[in-house]
């Protein structure tokens, strides 16, 4: 595919430079590197399912609109539900998390989560590619992304391999970067990063669909930190979701929401605080024939639809009224704001705290 693209791919940068999520210690680095090397040919857009871009004048016109690119689909099978398996990060994100993981030159990095290739890139421009690792699960995956990485210029290790294991051989890293999500940090990663290093990661939790946070490594092997915002990554593939048990839609009450607004539900503050108070309860977020809804269910056969004031909820439990109870202790608590909320990972495991590591949510 051929095509003028460096006024396009100008235009990017200064859009991301203006909102203030590319600095200009990375700008260069980004100009170095252009996104569309790592787009492969057959990309999808993200809608309510994965649609396939067929058209010449869309691709280029998807490669440099600041939308994540679906690169992937069904982990490459044929005729499969369409769910997006990999993809490259839309550009605000990348810059965003390149940002806040706080490189420095001679600093060496493990990625987990290698897809397109395009971020092992920019940090092998900005490192040098001596000090730049990126590990990949999917076979065919990694092998375009080290072809591609080879042509544009670099070299870093691009290797195969699960990620939650991180990479030992690599190891002591100064900084890990996770560009998939993760329910619980693996501890690995902390052990693999030497002390004073930092690990950043976008979290998925049940209730909320993903928040980046960013972990500092202690000499005591323990890795500790907060919440950065918010960050909606595919999940690392050991934590895809197995099938749930259906709702009995004969089950179903009327209700309305009250005072409290279904958009509260999605607040990434509130979601972290209900994450922790009500394990294993989905919150999810979209449309519905055009119109905003909200969807609670706990995979068990219970659920709630919040759609414009009115809900209806389903099985046995009361998943509406359960969220408004939690809700009620959130205000309770100061309505924090997802920066005060923070998490600490030891070999023991993982604990979510509210404001200061003493004070853990549960
Ligand atoms: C959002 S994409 C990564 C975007 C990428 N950094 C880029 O620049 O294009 C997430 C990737 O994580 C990979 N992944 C999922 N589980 C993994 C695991 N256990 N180990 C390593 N990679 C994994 C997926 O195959 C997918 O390619």
């Amino acid at each position: 595919m051929t095509e003028d693209w460096q006024s396009r791919h100008a235009a990017l940068l200064e859009a991301l430079t203006a909102s203030g999520e590319l600095p200009d210690v990375w700008r260069p680095t980004f100009d170095a590197v252009p996104r569309h090397h790592f787009v492969p040919d057959e990309i999808w857009e993200q809608r309510a399912t994965c649609v396939p871009v067929t058209t010449d004048a869309a691709w280029w016109d998807m490669v440099y609109r600041d939308v994540p690119i679906v690169t992937q689909v069904d982990e490459g099978l044929r005729g499969g539900p369409g769910i997006a398996t990999s993809s490259n990060s839309m550009p605000t994100m990348v810059a965003r998390m390149l940002t806040v993981l706080d490189v420095a030159d001679g600093q060496r990095v493990l990625e987990i989560g290698t897809g397109s290739g395009w971020n092992a890139a920019l940090l092998a421009a900005r490192l040098g590619s001596g000090n730049v690792t990126t590990v990949e699960v999917d076979p065919v995956l990694v092998e375009k992304a080290a072809k591609v990485i080879k042509e544009a210029g670099y070299s870093p290790a691009v290797v195969w391999g699960d990620g939650a294991r991180g990479w030992e051989s690599g190891a002591p890293y100064d900084r890990i970067i996770a560009t998939c999500s993760v329910r619980r940090i693996p501890y690995a990663w902390v052990r693999q990063t030497r002390p004073g290093g930092r690990i950043l990661a976008p979290l998925a939790g049940d209730f909320w669909s993903g928040t980046l946070v960013r972990l500092d490594v202690g000499g005591d092997g323990v890795a500790s930190g907060r919440f950065v915002g918010g960050a909606r990554f595919m999940p690392i593939r050991s934590e895809r979701p197995g099938p749930d048990v259906p709702v009995d839609s004969g089950t179903g009450r009327r209700g309305s929401t009250g005072a409290l607004p279904a958009e509260t539900m999605a607040h990434l503050g509130f979601a972290l605080y209900a994450g922790a108070k009500l394990p294993g309860v989905v919150m999810a977020d979209g449309t519905a024939d055009g119109r905003d809804q909200i969807w609670l269910h706990d995979r068990k056969g219970s659920a709630a639809t919040v759609t414009q004031g009115e809900v209806w909820q389903y099985g046995p439990r009361q998943l509406w009224e359960e969220a408004v109870a939690v809700h009620k202790a959130y205000v309770h608590d100061g309505s924090p704001d997802p920066g005060d909320f923070g998490l600490t990972v030891s070999p023991g495991g993982q604990r979510l705290w509210l404001r200061s590591p003493d004070t853990a949510l549960g």
